[in-house]
């Protein structure tokens, strides 16, 4: 299963470090998490901050954009280094020419779906994205607990994905931690977000054995 650590509960006073420690850790994407303080109740970080991140990190940026209007800054957040860009289909009101917009910079374009978006949403996009990302809590914050009912939609998820769409990746993302990991890699779920439950007190290296062991996969 992918791990990717969303950098949103990391210290930013030592991003350089965290970024080093991270990859070295073995994680498999660095989640970025974009918010304008519109489509969510947040202000973080926009492309200038994201191509100094970059400087430290070979892995993926799998950058989840968490703003209104994403089409206008498709281009910016692809040359600061994004390897995936994830949008909510709230925030712009063409969503399948956004998600053209990205794979024609020749990267992957994702869709997210908030806790109360239907996976309807997204019957006729499914050939025009390379990820879903189910979202367990409300956007905007880390550090929330993982809505269960949530669990419902992924298992639907990964079965429409399995049905007619082979090919896309299905994260989520939302109150990941040792205990429900699992769960969700028995749900079909490929990639897994984790803020809060990865950057806490241990070193990188470690929790992330930890996880890999909870996972019963190799280190
Ligand atoms: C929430 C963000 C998440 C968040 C996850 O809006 O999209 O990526 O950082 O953090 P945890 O794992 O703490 O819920
Ligand atoms: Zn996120």
């Amino acid at each position: 299963m992918k791990i990717a650590p969303s950098i949103l509960s990391a210290d930013f006073s030592i991003m350089k470090e965290v970024l080093i420690e991270t990859e070295k850790a073995g994680a498999d994407y660095i989640h970025v998490d974009v918010m304008d303080g519109l489509y969510v109740p947040n202000i973080t970080f926009g492309p200038p901050v994201i191509k100094k991140f970059r400087k430290h990190s070979t892995l993926p940026f799998d950058v989840h954009l968490m703003i209104m209007n994403p089409e206008r800054y498709i281009k910016e957040f692809v040359e600061a280094g994004a390897d995936i860009i994830t949008v909510h289909p709230e925030s712009t009101i063409h969503l399948q020419r956004v998600l053209s917009l990205i794979k024609d910079y020749g990267i992957r374009a994702g869709v997210s779906l908030n806790p109360s978006t239907p996976l309807d949403t997204l019957k006729c996009v499914g050939e025009d994205m390379d990820l879903l990302l189910i979202m367990s809590v409300n956007p905007g914050f880390g550090g929330q607990s993982f809505i269960p009912q949530i669990h419902k939609k992924i298992e639907e998820a990964s079965a429409w994905i399995k049905e007619y769409h082979p090919h896309i990746e299905l994260e989520v993302d939302g109150g990941v931690n040792l205990k429900n990991i699992n769960m969700l890699r028995n749900t079909g779920v490929d990639t897994v977000v984790m803020g809060s439950a990865f950057y806490g007190e241990m070193p990188l290296d470690v929790k992330m054995a930890e996880i890999r062991k909870s996972l019963g996969e190799q280190l």
